[in-house]
This record gives C-alpha cells, structure tokens and sequence, in this order.
C-alpha cells in the first residue's frame, strides 16, 4: 500500500493506489488549503514533491492548464486535488489552512 508523508506537518499515511492527495488530507485533517473544493479551479493545493514524483499519476491536461497560472512554480509542483499517488511519496504543502 503506497505511504504519503505530508511536510511541514510530518503526518504519514497509507493509502489506496489511485487515491488524490487532496482526498487523503481532507480525510485525515492535514491542513492542505483547498479554496475551490478540488476543482482543479485555484491552486491553493500547490504541493512540492520532495521525493517520489515518479510515484504520482502523471498530470493530466487540466492540472498543466492550472499550473501555467502558478505563481511560484517549481519542477516539483504538483496540484494535491489532481494528484493521484500510485506509491510512496513525500510532499510538502505550500498553502497551509490555519
Ligand atoms: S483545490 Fe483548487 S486547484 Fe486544487
């Protein structure tokens, strides 16, 4: 069963292969922001990968769309809601919901 690690809060979890990162965190009260609801309509779920973004469902047109609006872009970015983990991964939130 693949393990996701979210920083800076260091909450590990396994999880379904094919489960969205966003649905894990809501799940478990991570505090990854989500404004538009997993709609894949914000941004605010911007995640960095630190390690495994082999692990992640690549993204799919809509999530490359959104991310060409992403201030602060990285190689490692990612979008939480669109995100699907196939296997062990660590990510970092940017946006946490306090
Ligand atoms: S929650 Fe809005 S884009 Fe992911």
């Amino acid at each position: 069963m693949p393990k996701i690690t979210f920083l800076p809060v260091n909450q590990s979890f396994d999880v379904p292969a094919g489960e969205r990162i966003l649905d894990v965190a809501i799940a478990n009260d991570v505090p990854l922001m989500h404004a538009c609801g997993g709609f894949c309509a914000c941004t605010t779920c911007h995640v960095l990968v630190k390690s495994g973004m082999d692990q992640l469902a690549p993204p799919e047109e809509e999530e490359l769309d959104r991310m060409e609006t992403l201030d602060g872009r990285t190689d490692v970015s990612r979008l939480g809601c669109q995100s699907k983990i196939l296997g062990d991964v660590v990510v970092e939130i940017v946006n946490l919901d306090e």
